[in-house]
């Protein structure tokens, strides 16, 4: 099929999948390691034409999954991995050094602010954190520094990064771009088809999308793939067979999902921009044409009772992840952010009346009403 829609594209991968029963599902490969025939056999895996030999280096399901998200963000490939946080790290580690260093957003996933701040420290590589736009990456280049790090749609303020422009520095400076596409995903943007060299994902959030599985992805063309490939070997940061299994069937209903995910989204954010008992709604409004995302973030005014807010909230759960099928909330202060001191906190915009609502695939009114309802709740004397 010559350029399929990315709907179609979820659905029917053109990098041929290994199902040699020609069962419809690609089987589960759960199998630590593969069998010789003969030592002819066993050399034909170092020339090339057998595929697999040891699972942690390569196995059909995790590769099926790896090469389906490159192909949705058009790199020569992609390697996955057991959690979002190890292809941050494999990424990381593939480009850096010991003394070397990274310019960051501050704004950024916690989870990777600490990679970054603590883990990278032990390996010798510094980071700066800047606010995020293109000066301040600029300002903090160093002689020695090596990553440009964002994320393309950050958490919880929804701030979205100009992958484009980032790019373009990176490459006047010679250093290297990692993009989080976590949070659009591959539905939305596309961060090697504005210049950036590898784009990371939490598999675990929309590309795997019912909060089954741990899974993440690094995409990439030549010569970071081999180079993320050997971290993600050497550092045995591959993902199970079943769980890339899962990650790929879910993977099927991306387009469907993100679809019917930023449509409630939008009306979340349209809904809550007019109420006077919402103080801030916080939505991107220009990040594609396919839509803004599925993650909208309100502060309530001054005064809200929070814990009447989540009770009434009925069937909406608190849930401290994002990108299920199920709507859901979180309370940032006290669950993403909760290691970084209140100052530090309110320097990202975080405020205690702060819910970040992960849309579902339910009806649009039926989300907009309950919110509506536990938000009016939460004001009552
Ligand atoms: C934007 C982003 N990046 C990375 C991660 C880490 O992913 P994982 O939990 O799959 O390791 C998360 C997790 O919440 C995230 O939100």
């Amino acid at each position: 099929m010559k350029n399929p829609s990315f709907q179609t594209a979820v659905v029917h991968p053109k990098v041929p999948v290994v199902r040699p029963t020609h069962s419809k599902a690609t089987p589960i490969y759960q199998s630590s390691v593969f069998t010789f025939h003969s030592l002819a056999d066993l050399e034909s895996y170092y020339t090339g034409e057998h595929s697999y030999l040891y699972s942690r280096m390569g196995n059909p399901n995790t590769d099926e999954l790896g090469s389906r998200v490159a192909e949705w963000e058009g790199a020569d490939g992609g390697i996955a991995t057991s959690s979002g946080m190890s292809a941050i790290l494999a990424s990381l580690l593939a480009v850096c050094k010991t003394g070397d260093h990274m310019v960051a957003a501050r704004d950024v996933y916690g989870g990777s602010y600490h990679l970054l701040a603590e883990e990278c420290a032990q390996f010798g590589i510094s980071v700066s954190f800047v606010e995020g736009g293109i000066a301040s990456f600029a300002a903090a280049i160093r002689p020695n520094t090596k990553v440009l790090y964002s994320e393309s749609v950050t958490n919880p303020v929804l701030r979205v990064e100009n992958l484009a422009e980032l790019a373009s520095l990176a490459k006047e400076r010679g250093l290297v771009t990692i993009i989080d596409n976590t949070f659009p995903t591959p539905y939305l943007v596309r961060p090697l088809q504005v210049g950036i060299d590898i784009s990371v994902h939490s598999a675990t959030k929309y590309i795997g999308g019912h909060s089954d599985v741990t899974a993440g992805v690094a995409v990439a063309n030549e010569p970071y793939l081999s180079k993320i490939r050997q971290k993600v070997v050497n550092l045995g940061a591959n993902i199970s067979p079943f769980e890339a299994w899962l990650a790929v069937r879910g993977s099927k209903t991306l387009a469907l999902r993100m679809k019917q995910q930023c449509a409630v989204a939008e009306a979340v954010a349209r809904e809550f921009s007019t109420m006077n008992e919402v103080q801030t709604v916080y939505y991107p409004s220009n990040l594609s044409p396919q839509g803004n995302g599925a993650i909208v973030t309100i502060t309530l005014q001054e005064g809200a009772n929070m814990p009447v807010f989540f009770e009434a909230l009925d069937w909406i759960h608190i849930v401290p992840s994002l990108a299920g099928v199920e709507t859901t909330v979180s309370y940032p202060t006290v669950a993403s952010h909760r290691a970084l001191p209140i100052a530090e906190q309110k320097k990202l915009g975080i405020t205690e009346t702060m819910v970040r609502i992960s849309c579902g695939i339910e009806e649009q009114k039926d989300v907009v009403d309950q919110l509506k309802y536990a938000i009016v709740k939460s004001f009552e004397k």
